[in-house]
């Protein structure tokens, strides 16, 4: 039987006005191909990283009063608010890369 490469999915609502969002996904994949980390190496196993659209992740103050993108991180649960993609790289490096929560974006 395959066995199936754990994923690590990166969720970005892109129901903002100015679709933001989309802004954040594509600076997020760019990201991720400068820095090699399309896979991680986490916790001595190898995981996928996938960004994906969202249409609304319930939590709209975050798109709707800042100019950014609320964003999740899919299966550890954290959640980011107001991303902007001039964030992916510290999303990509510190939180993906070294597994530190970026505490200025953080929401819960
Ligand atoms: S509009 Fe972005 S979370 Fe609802």
């Amino acid at each position: 039987m395959k066995s199936v490469a754990p994923v690590t999915r990166l969720f970005v609502c892109t129901a903002q006005k100015d679709e933001v969002g989309k802004d954040v996904i594509k600076a997020l994949k760019t990201e991720l191909k400068k820095q090699g980390l399309k896979k991680l190496l986490s916790g001595g196993e190898k995981r996928k990283v996938r960004v994906q659209t969202c249409n609304c992740l319930d939590l709209c103050k975050q798109c709707k009063k800042g100019s950014g993108a609320a964003l999740i991180v899919y299966p550890e649960g954290t959640v980011y608010g107001n991303v902007r993609p001039k964030d992916a790289a510290d999303i990509v490096h510190e939180h993906l890369g070294e597994g530190r929560v970026i505490e200025r974006l953080q929401i819960t």
